[in-house]
């Protein structure tokens, strides 16, 4: 059985992250969504609100878990076994981010661990949370680049 995980801040979750996880629930018999909890950032979403987010713009995938975890990346993936570690690469930038990362936790990782890297689709390239929340707050639109739910939970907040 492919146990996969994709871990990240989801803070928001965005449209890339959901074609990206449509895609790897696609190749895993279980992905389950790891929420970071890291106490040094600070937030726009809370992980249980981020967490009700992506239950509810996933509720029509089958095989997806959402949960939480702190530390090491590597020490949650170990313990609960998890095969296949997806992250998404959207451009050059991301890539050599990413390549020492998955090098780096490949040393961390026990067996059966794999990276698998998905490539954005063009339509998503140029979208992040950070950029999203950021014209958000300026008063930009950004409808079409996070999903439904978590555009009327940011309006709610306005
Ligand atoms: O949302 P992001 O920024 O793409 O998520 C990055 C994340 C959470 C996957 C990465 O920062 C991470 O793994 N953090 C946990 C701490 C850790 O394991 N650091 C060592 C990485 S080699």
């Amino acid at each position: 059985m492919n146990k996969g995980l994709y871990a990240g801040s989801f803070d928001p979750m965005t449209c890339g992250h959901m074609d990206l996880i449509k895609r790897a629930a696609k190749i895993c018999d279980e992905l389950t969504i790891g929420i970071i909890e890291n106490p040094s950032k600070q937030p726009m979403f809370t992980t249980d609100e981020r967490q009700d987010m992506i239950r509810k713009a996933c509720k029509d995938i089958p095989n997806l878990k959402v949960d939480s975890f702190c530390g090491l990346l590597a020490d949650y993936v170990n313990t609960n076994q998890f095969t296949l570690v997806f992250r998404g690469l959207r451009s050059s930038m991301d890539f050599e981010y990413e390549l020492t990362m998955a090098q780096m936790n490949a040393r961390l990782y026990e067996d059966k661990v794999e990276t698998v890297f998905l490539m954005t689709d063009p339509k998503y390239s140029f979208i992040s949370s950070s950029m999203a929340k950021e014209v958000f707050t300026l008063g930009g639109s950004i409808e079409g680049l996070v999903p439904e739910i978590v555009l009327k939970t940011m309006e709610n907040r306005r």
